[in-house]
């Protein structure tokens, strides 16, 4: 069903914009990035100014034939447009124009349909596809037919599928939201399981192309895809966190964030960014050597909020060093709790220190103590050695006298062997509190 086009897209790029909006040249060349992602040749850029949207085709009419003159002496075959349109519109400048028209939803849905790497990424794509076209499925293509072709915008479900009847659109809608429905479960499960074993859980948030994938690889073991495009990663990859202070962790690689992520793909995905969401703490990668970093990040924590992980306690990455010329180091508040570590994922400078805070951060509070144990709480003692609990001790026929220092996340999962154990363990976190 999948109808994949290997020619190559020729594109005119339209970026329209307000008066007063700052910035408009790194809008530009971020959405040239986008469009370069998903694999299209950028002939020309016609920008816009769009002070009152004309409801027909979004742009002016003039700038309408600008637009059209553009794509006919380039010769491309593909016109996107760097803002959501409605349906009615996309087809009304498709008519206009003659050419193929992909406005930005049906751009970042189309480079999601080529990075989706599991199972539920895959079918989230391939639903979100399916709900965006069939809003455009309405009237037909009839109009287009001479200039089908190219690969942006009819990945996916592809144009075959267009020429069927809705119906068979419901109905894969139906079964996709069904086999997702069973998929998430399965995922909830293994979160939950996850939960239950009280290992702390972290995602890498950042904005698109800050560096998450190479410091996901960075610090685990396997390759994730890192390349130098826009949302190289899509789905979350979880891998175990390993050589931290506080013991194991489960380290999350999440999609890459973006400007005006339209909200309905934002919706979309939700399940893929629930690994945020339930995060114990975000790990927040900037690239250092962005001058927009502040802003890009305040977009990254927006987004943040609308998934409801706003509220998940942040560490934040300063990544790229080597190309800000900066040295590794840990930031620290008041209180001398780690808040920013500036390092560099492609070196590997700073990343121990990395470590370093996300012991401090996930180990939380320290359970520093003394400790006699009887010699009948063998087991106790055999499972606090085991878990790196105890600094040092002593025996004599009495038992054991135990100095016992580790994070509470550490000896909190542990369990006595039986009712005494259990009560000297208890004990033990008391003390502590
Ligand atoms: P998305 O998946 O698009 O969100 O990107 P990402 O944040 O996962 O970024 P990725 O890891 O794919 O890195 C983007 C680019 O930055 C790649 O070309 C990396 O090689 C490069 N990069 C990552 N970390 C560093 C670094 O510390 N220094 C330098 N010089 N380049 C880096």
């Amino acid at each position: 069903m999948f109808d994949r086009q290997k020619k190559g897209d020729r594109a005119v790029l339209v970026l329209p914009h307000t008066r007063g909006e700052g910035d408009t040249a790194r809008r530009a060349a971020e959405f040239t990035e986008l469009v370069k992602s998903a694999g299209a040749e950028v002939l020309g850029v016609v920008s816009a100014r769009v002070e009152d949207p004309n409801p027909r085709y979004y742009i002016g009419t003039g700038k309408a034939d600008e637009v059209a003159e553009a794509a006919r002496a380039l010769e491309a075959d593909l016109v996107l447009v760097d803002h959501v349109l409605t349906p009615v519109q996309e087809r009304n400048l498709e008519k206009h124009l003659g050419i193929r028209v992909v406005d930005r939803a049906g751009l970042i849905l189309d480079i999601f349909a080529q990075r989706a790497r599991s199972h539920e990424g895959k079918l989230e794509v391939e639903l979100a596809q399916l709900k965006h076209l069939a809003t455009r499925l309405v009237r037909g293509w009839t109009h287009l037919d001479a200039q089908r072709g190219g690969a942006i915008g009819n990945r996916g479900p592809g144009e075959t599928q267009l020429e069927t009847d809705r119906r068979l659109l419901g109905e894969r809608v139906k079964m996709l939201t069904k086999r997702l429905e069973k998929v998430q479960t399965q995922r909830g499960q293994q979160r939950r399981a996850r939960l239950r074993n009280t290992v702390p859980r972290v995602a890498l948030v950042g904005y698109t192309n800050a560096g998450k994938s190479t410091l996901f690889n960075a610090l685990t073991t396997g390759d994730v895809y890192a390349a130098d495009q826009l949302f190289a990663t899509l789905d979350p990859t979880v891998r175990k966190l390993e050589d931290l202070s506080c013991g194991p962790a489960v380290l999350a690689d999440t999609v890459g964030f973006i400007r005006e992520l339209p909200h309905d793909l934002v919706a979309a995905f939700r399940a893929t960014l629930a690994e945020a969401r339930d995060a114990d703490l975000l790990l927040h990668v900037s690239d250092a050597a962005d001058e927009e970093r502040e802003r890009l990040h305040h977009i990254v924590d927006n987004v943040l909020e609308e998934i409801d992980a706003g509220d998940v306690p942040q560490l934040h990455v300063m990544n790229k060093i080597d190309l800000a010329s900066a040295e590794p180091r840990i930031e620290r508040d008041g209180n001398g709790k780690p808040v920013r570590v500036w390092l560099s994922a492609a070196t590997g400078a700073g990343l121990g220190l990395l470590r370093q805070a996300l012991g401090e951060l996930l180990g939380g509070e320290r359970v520093q103590s003394a400790l006699q144990l009887p010699l009948s709480a063998g087991r106790l003692h055999a499972r606090l050695k085991a878990a790196g609990a105890i600094r040092n001790e002593t025996v004599d026929e009495h038992g054991w006298q135990l100095h016992i220092d580790a994070p509470r996340s550490v000896i909190a999962p542990i369990s006595g062997g039986d009712a005494a154990e259990t009560r000297l363990l208890r004990q033990l976190l008391a003390v502590a509190e």
